[in-house]
């Protein structure tokens, strides 16, 4: 066995530690930073030294959970025969000593070569601190709070040794039924790419070597969020204009914001399937986009390749992963397995191998696991400290949008009674949402205590769940709950759905509030008390008699550990409302999959061009009724647009100007609008900015989002704002696929969301 490696990761940890010993930095100082070349060089030697099985070994991603405790001896002979590259799901347990640290341990000081693990989990919308879904945080259209989320989520994994999380999950999601939507940052391509890119920076910092540094994964490439029917892994049609248009910048965005890692997705694209797609992985993401980090596939989705109809063996698939441009393969061994013999064969070459084992080793040196491949100290003071909390609490009040507000029902008077209904009121594990690998209930804060703390002396509230779960069909507790309402001023309903009915393989068909929800509603409003209805859930909900009996409607997502308080301060008016949506809300599951940013049709709808099922008299001629592009019972507006979201005050949009009408390719215009607050309180308003290219050589959407910025305004104050738009931000794929931007005549729009905004126009002309 040849040492010189290993003696070397061993020797630069201890010049770190006599370092810190001698300048008396900090324990958490970061790692030996190494240029490009140096960590090339350093490849270059490791591979010189490595056998087949330890480069093979270093794309071998495992399961620590699907093993159990009893298999510790197997995986430590695994890791010291160097047949190991990472795990995920190995978990921090502090009594029985640190599981990441002893299988470190034995990477660095017994493997051959001495080469780190990475270690990897899903740390998606926070560690032990959890924040709101990935959804309400788009909802916050806040970059520097997404930022916050993905940095105090890493400062606490790495606290545990994690130094790898699968986030962010950048799929576009056009469509509520996909149970993943709640992981995702919603339906538009700008949007998604600002906030994946902020939660890129957050995770990674712009010093990857930092201990409290995680390599990100942006997730999952590509065409995931397509799954047809919404229907969790199910195929993606998607045209290569709208790939590239829609699907593929946020990833691209990511990219070159030096993201270290990316996970390829379990779904087939235009037949296909992600994981052994060499023009997407290979041509797109390494050919034109220059990637140099790794590719990790998703779990088991390799062998998900013979179920796919697309390889015929676990050797075939193994095959067809190498050379689709996989680096790692997580949960299943085909590599390890049947490389060598795919090898031997000539139909995967050694040169190719070794250039997947470099990608591999580039985020380990980038992470700078050669000098501190340990966890980090001080785990107690960083985990759910009192500023984690305070983030998080800002995070949910940030998210929640405020989608009806009839007669300022909102906010609510803390000298009132309260009757507090719904099965989602008091919640400590269904606020926390989806995907929480290490959060646990226990830390939660949920409403009953946060809304009883709210209120002042002459305030009550009378707590009457009513349904057990938000599934429950049973009514029999009606009666008290309309006893409570009737007892009170205000009825306070949180309803909607629990954190499992969103998330991976959960979809729905239908998008109602389920079990006796509505029917509960129904009966609360024979009360006639104002109807303060609270909907938390990993999607928009079709709101049925929810919308017509409810004053005020407020969307919270699944907020997180902060729930309780931060829906108590948004509420009772400490704390106005400013999220706006990410999506766009349907009026029911008939519209879906629905977005804004759609291609117009030959017969655009109208208000005034169709008639309405229930208005189309019987027997009439065929045309009468008028064709254009609707559904006849649904109509063919959304029930709220991508982009709104009301606040308690209210805001009046004039004067739109533009520097200039024309402006040749390559340069830039500046568009400004006045925006006043023409309420009572100071309020928060999202400002954005649409354009639309009129005519194309592909059709254009009828609008896309190209700015937004954020605007506080005390009642009476205007304040003007403005954008600066390039031709650049116009391009699109022609249908040669070349990006370009195409002279012509453009919409421009200054506005509250999508549906609305004050107008102007502008020519874009040859340089
Ligand atoms: C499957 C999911 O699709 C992916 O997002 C996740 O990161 C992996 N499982 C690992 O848990």
């Amino acid at each position: 066995m040849n040492n010189t490696i290993k003696n070397r990761w061993r020797i630069s940890r201890t010049i770190a530690a006599i370092t810190i010993a001698i300048c008396g930095i900090s324990p958490a100082a970061n790692a030996e930073q190494l240029s490009d070349a140096q960590i090339e060089q350093k490849i270059d030697q490791l591979l010189n030294k490595m056998t087949l099985t330890e480069k093979i070994g270093q794309l071998q991603l495992r399961d620590w959970g699907m093993y159990g405790a009893d298999k510790t001896d197997q995986l430590k002979q695994d890791i010291r025969e160097g047949k190991i590259g990472g795990f995920l799901n190995v978990n921090f347990d502090a009594v029985a000593g640190n599981t990441i640290d002893d299988l470190q341990r034995v990477a660095v000081e017994e493997s051959p070569n001495g080469i780190p693990l990475i270690n990897g989990q899903d740390v998606i919308h926070g560690y032990k601190t959890i924040f709101p879904i990935p959804l309400g945080q788009a909802a916050s259209w806040n970059p520097s709070i997404v930022k916050q989320g993905a940095r105090i989520a890493a400062e606490e994994a790495t606290s545990e040794g994690i130094r790898w999380t699968f986030a962010p999950m950048i799929d576009i999601s056009r469509n509520p039924r996909w149970g993943r939507i709640a992981e995702s940052l919603g339906e538009d391509p700008y949007l998604t790419s600002v906030l994946g890119v902020a939660m890129v920076e957050g995770f990674q910092t712009d010093d990857p070597t930092r201990r409290d540094a995680m390599a990100a994964s942006a997730k999952h490439f590509i065409g995931y969020g397509a799954a047809e029917a919404g229907r969790d892994y199910n195929a993606a049609y998607i045209p290569e204009t709208t790939l590239r248009d829609i699907y593929l910048p946020p990833f691209k965005a990511a990219v070159d914001a030096n993201l270290l890692t990316i996970m390829s997705s379990y779904n087939t694209l235009n037949d296909i399937p992600a994981t052994a797609n060499k023009k997407m992985l290979k041509d797109v993401l390494r050919g034109e986009w220059k990637f140099n980090g790794f590719v990790v596939s998703d779990w088991n989705a390799v062998l998900e390749m013979l179920p796919h109809g697309f390889a015929k063996d676990a050797k075939h698939a193994a095959e067809l992963t190498a050379n689709g441009g996989v680096d790692f393969e997580m949960h299943t061994t085909t590599f390890e397995e049947h490389l060598p013999q795919i090898i031997k064969e000539g139909k995967f070459t050694l040169a190719e191998l070794d250039q997947a084992v470099r990608n591999m080793l580039r985020v380990k040196y980038k992470l700078g696991l050669h000098t501190n491949p340990y966890t980090r100290e001080g785990r107690e003071n960083i985990i759910l400290s009192e500023s984690n909390l305070a983030a998080a609490r800002q995070a949910a009040r940030e998210s929640f949008v405020l989608l009806k507000n009839d007669n300022s029902a909102l906010p609510l008077n803390k000298n009132q009674t309260v009757a507090l209904i719904g099965p989602l009121a008091n919640v400590p594990h269904e606020q926390l949402g989806t995907w929480i690998y290490n959060g646990d209930k226990k830390d939660s804060h949920p409403f009953l205590p946060a809304i009883e703390a709210t209120l002042k002396d002459a305030g009550k509230v009378i707590y009457v769940p009513t349904l057990k779960n938000s599934r429950d069909t049973d009514t029999s507790n009606f009666k008290a709950a309309i006893k409570a309402a009737k007892k009170a001023d205000v009825i306070l309903f949180i309803g909607g759905e629990e954190s499992i009915l969103t998330g991976e393989g959960h979809s729905r068909g239908r998008i109602d509030l389920p079990g006796a929800q509505h029917a509960l509603v129904d009966a609360l409003a024979k009360t006639n008390k104002p109807l303060v209805t609270v909907i938390m859930a990993g999607r928009p909900l079709a709101l049925g008699n929810v919308l017509e009996h409810s004053d005020a409607i407020m969307m919270a997502w699944h907020p997180g550990t902060m729930a309780g308080p931060a829906l108590a301060d948004v509420l009772f008016g400490d704390y106005g409302p400013q999220g706006k949506l990410p999506l766009t809300w349907p009026v029911d599951v008939g519209q879906t999959p629905i977005y804004y940013n759609r291609m117009a049709t030959g017969r655009p709808a109208t208000d005034d061009n169709y008639t309405r099922m229930e208005d189309i008299e019987q027997g009439v001629f065929q045309h009468v009724p008028g064709n254009s592009s609707n559904h006849l019972d649904l109509g063919h507006l959304p029930q709220y647009p991508f982009g709104f979201g009301l606040t308690y005050s209210s805001f009046e949009y004039s004067d739109i100007k533009l520097s200039t009408n024309k402006i040749a390719l390559g340069s830039t215009l500046t568009a400004t609008a006045t925006i006043t607050n023409t309420g009572k309180v100071t309020a928060i308003e999202t400002v954005q900015l649409y354009v639309q290219d009129i005519v194309g050589s592909v059709t254009r959407p009828i609008r896309e989002l190209k700015g937004f910025k954020k605007v506080s305004l005390k009642p009476g104050e205007s304040k003007t704002v403005s954008f600066t738009l390039h031709t650049d931000a116009l391009a699109f794929h022609n249908p040669d696929m070349q990006l370009v931007t195409e002279p012509g005549d453009f919409n421009l729009w200054i506005a509250a969301h999508a549906q609305t905004g004050l107008a102007a126009k502008f020519e874009v002309t040859e340089k």
